[in-house]
């Protein structure tokens, strides 16, 4: 086996960052190939914790390398400003690599970010204002600036002119916004971010490949998750990239014939951040639980998390969207203290029963979920380590998950902790 992909499987924050540093253990390469500084994977170790945007959950192991691929958006004075922090707390972050084709989140993305936010109104993504769309949207457009273009100062200031004078316009004539000045920007990028990022850009893509040729095992992250990809999720209640399993094939530059393993986060029940259809969010004394017990607050932005239970039908397509081969279920604990659980087995959609997501999104809007309650085991799962271990009434849940969704749960969080988990299989 070679190649790994970790997915979030739901709407993010399923806990991809602590399963990723679990699982990177046994690999020598770790590869977010997706998403940029919108994310935050948090890892706890021995009762430290650490908050990733960008940087490559495998970081804390010295054998590893980690490497953000060219499907990432990176703001270079963001990934810094983490490295230092990182260093600070003594992760060695030498070995970092970051593609020379990953496109670069400038201020006027950020800007751009908010007042198109601020423009939509009640219609407003929610988004995490980070520039990521306006980003990805640049580098569609091909108006975009890659890493590997700020090694050469003259294409450096040439594209950073041509692509400000558009923005300027656009913040001027749209927004009555002030503009930017390119060769300011540039001035600074060069000075400032450039000479400590060079030693860091790379031709991942060779590196991937000679990791794999090697016969070593890499790793790819996701960010994100399936129901916020751009294809595939709540558009346009989405992120602006490929989250799903065949973005590792794009982002890091590999064919889907390398990828042996796919494994799917998924949280124990359901939240999300920002704004989109939701069929079995809780506006109750349960979701108020939830939230409280489970800490859904951003790691980034602070927000409140909507929650909600298990949803399988959303599980079902998470499986065929990418083919997951198992599901790594997070965050088990917090269901610790319900007398009972309910799971959402299919919909109600116009008084039809439906166990796959609907095709059409007024339909997925329209759903009603059918649930099934499940006894809760009523105890601290947290000190578990094996399956035989666990309360008969949370194997029943989890086995009750296997059979619904068709996939065998592999891994079950039961802390945050790095050690807090049971081998499920
Ligand atoms: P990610 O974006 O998918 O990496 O997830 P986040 O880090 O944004 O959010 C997941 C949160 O749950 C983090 O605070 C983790 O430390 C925490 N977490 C992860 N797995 C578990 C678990 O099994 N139990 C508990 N109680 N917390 C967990
Ligand atoms: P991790 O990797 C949860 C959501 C935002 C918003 C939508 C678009 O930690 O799971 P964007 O800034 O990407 O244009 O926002 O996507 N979103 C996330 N929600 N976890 C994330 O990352 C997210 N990254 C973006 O809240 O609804
Ligand atoms: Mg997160």
């Amino acid at each position: 086996m070679t190649a790994t992909i970790v997915v979030g499987t739901q709407w993010g924050d399923e806990g991809k960052g602590k399963f990723t540093d679990l699982i990177a253990k046994e690999m020598t390469m770790v590869v977010r190939y997706q998403g940029g500084h919108n994310a935050g994977h948090t890892l706890v170790v021995d009762g430290e914790s650490f908050a990733l945007q960008l940087v490559p959950s495998g970081v804390l192991y010295d054998h590893i390398v980690p490497v953000i691929g060219n499907g990432v958006v990176v703001d270079p004075v963001v990934l810094l400003a983490e490295m230092d922090k990182l260093t600070a707390k003594g992760v060695d972050c030498s070995r970092l690599r970051v593609s020379g084709n990953a496109h670069v989140i400038f201020p006027y993305h950020q800007e751009l970010d908010r007042l198109i936010e601020r423009h939509l109104g009640k219609n407003k993504l929610g988004t995490t204002k980070r520039g990521i769309g306006p980003t990805y949207a640049d580098k569609a457009a091909r108006v975009g600036i890659r890493l590997q273009d700020m090694l050469d100062p003259k294409i450096f200031r040439e594209k950073l002119r041509v692509v400000v004078a558009e923005k300027n316009l656009m913040l001027a004539k749209i927004y009555n916004r002030l503009g930017f000045d390119a060769d300011e920007l540039a001035d600074r990028y060069l000075e400032e971010v450039v000479p400590r990022l060079r030693p860091h850009i790379a031709d991942t893509v060779a590196l991937v490949h000679e990791a794999i040729e090697a016969g070593q095992q890499v790793l790819f992250e996701g960010a994100q998750a399936t129901f916020l990809d751009i294809d595939h999720g709540t558009y346009p209640f989405v992120t602006s990239s490929n989250p799903v399993a065949g973005g590792a094939c794009v982002g890091a530059g590999v064919g889907p014939r390398h990828i042996d393993r796919v494994v799917g986060i998924a949280k124990a029940y359901v939240t999300r951040v920002g704004s989109g259809p939701f069929p079995t969010e809780l506006f109750d004394a349960d979701g108020d639980k939830l939230r409280d017990i489970g800490r859904e607050y951003g790691t980034n932005t602070g927000r409140p998390r909507r929650c909600g239970w298990f949803d399988v039908p959303m599980m079902r397509q998470a499986v065929r969207l990418n083919s997951l081969s198992e599901i790594a279920l997070t965050k088990l604990d917090i269901l610790d203290t319900f007398d009972t659980v309910k799971v959402c087995v299919a919909y109600d959609i116009g008084g039809e029963r439906v166990e796959h997501l609907p095709y059409h999104q007024s339909d997925f809007h329209a759903a009603v979920p059918i649930y099934e309650e499940l006894p809760g085991w009523k105890q601290d799962l947290s000190a578990f380590t094996q399956r035989a271990q666990l309360p008969a009434e949370a194997q029943r849940y989890l086995e009750f998950l296997e059979a619904q969704v068709g996939v065998p749960i592999t891994l079950v969080g039961t802390g945050p902790g790095r050690d807090q988990f049971v081998h499920f299989s």
